[in-house]
């Protein structure tokens, strides 16, 4: 059966890095992965058409996919925009919402490659494997009641933090799983000396462990887990968090692995179905200049294929070719060290079709 695979390539860079990533899927469809690729527009660029940074008719076909592939979405001519619902980062987060994308999954692997390229020491982040497990659908980014109104005479602005049992057992048993195929390590972040929401986190992820006896639950605080990530970042195999909290400790996992431009993800909902993006946003300041880093768009479509289109075997060959191309010596600014050949958003495209052809 055919598969639909929807590209939305956004705004910033998404467009240079998303293009370097439908040339990857197209050579798999060339090796006869049986799917279809449509593109829409989401984020500014859908604001700049249509005044929606999710129009109806990108909506449509991102639930009528089996995967999704976004580049990224912002950028500072929008941010202007009063009406907030209207600003380009409301297209990503609705698409999330609308499609209960609630599991978002951002490996931090080291190439051992990029060793120099980290910000730690190499010994600190060699061999570096973590998979942060991240609520995507609720907490503080979609609690009600939220805004910003008048009250006696001044200004307030309020979010509201609120988790259900139930959706912190679905992520809880997301990542029991995730830790169980993997180092068997559970390492669930919260905020319970403080905040009500995550004491009840930490109850139910409790309450879950027996089920899952072969997996070591542990909890920490998460200004902790922002120092531990740091210092001793091997500690950690899985980490379970919710939506706020993961944004923030996957940005700096990402960093450990030498630069937020090698970092995948794919969000989940309950069917299966998956959207697939670079951790890393739209890097307004480089865009349209060949100069971004296409690889963690293209390792999402690795994971793209091993989550969302069941071929293990092509998402090892993707990944075994961004390997080839580090190992040649190539990069692209972000992850530039001395010796080695800088090349643009294009040329390393170039290297990873060649490598995985
Ligand atoms: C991310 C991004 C988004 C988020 C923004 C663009 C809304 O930072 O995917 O991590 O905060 O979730
Ligand atoms: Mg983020």
């Amino acid at each position: 059966m055919t598969r639909k695979i929807l590209v939305l390539p956004g705004d910033g860079i998404g467009p240079e890095i998303t293009a370097q990533a439908s040339r990857v899927l197209a050579a798999c469809q060339a090796r006869g992965l049986d799917i279809e690729v449509e593109e829409a527009l989401v984020g500014g660029a859908a604001y700049d058409a249509f005044g929606e940074p999710l129009p109806a008719a990108t909506l449509d076909k991102a639930r009528g996919a089996d995967a999704i592939l976004l580049g990224a979405v912002g950028g500072p001519q929008w941010d202007t925009i009063e009406d907030l619902a209207k600003r380009p980062e409301k297209g990503l987060l609705g698409l999330r919402k609308n499609l209960g994308l609630f599991a978002n999954l951002r490996p931090a692997i080291l190439y051992p490659q990029l060793a120099e390229a980290s910000s730690l020491k190499p010994e600190i982040v060699s061999g570096l494997d973590i998979m942060i497990v991240r609520e995507l659908t609720g907490g503080i980014y979609f609690g009600q009641p939220r805004g910003i109104e008048e009250r006696e005479g001044e200004r307030v602005g309020f979010n509201t933090y609120v988790y259900s049992e139930s959706e912190i057992e679905r992520i809880g048993r997301v990542a029991f799983e995730m830790a169980q195929k993997r180092g068997k390590k559970l390492c669930s972040v919260d905020k319970a000396n403080v905040l009500e929401v995550t004491i009840l986190w930490r109850e139910v992820m409790e309450r879950l462990a027996p089920e899952y006896p072969d997996v070591e639950l542990s909890h920490m605080y998460v200004d902790n887990a922002a120092m531990q990530l740091v210092r001793a970042p091997k500690q950690f195999d899985v980490v379970v968090t919710g939506n706020m909290f993961g944004d923030i400790l996957s940005d700096a996992a990402a960093m450990l692995t030498g630069s937020i431009g090698m970092l995948p993800s794919a969000s989940l909902n309950e069917s299966g179905q998956g959207m697939y993006e670079p951790c890393h946003g739209s890097a307004p300041d480089i865009a349209g200049q060949n100069l971004a880093n296409p690889l963690a768009t293209i390792l999402s479509v690795a994971m793209m294929l091993r989550y969302s289109l069941g071929e293990a075997a092509l998402a090892g060959r993707i990944e075994a070719a961004v390997g080839k191309v580090l190992d040649d010596g190539l990069r692209t600014a972000d992850i530039a060290s001395a010796g080695k050949k800088m090349v643009s958003t294009s040329e390393m495209g170039d290297a990873v079709l060649t490598a995985f052809e």
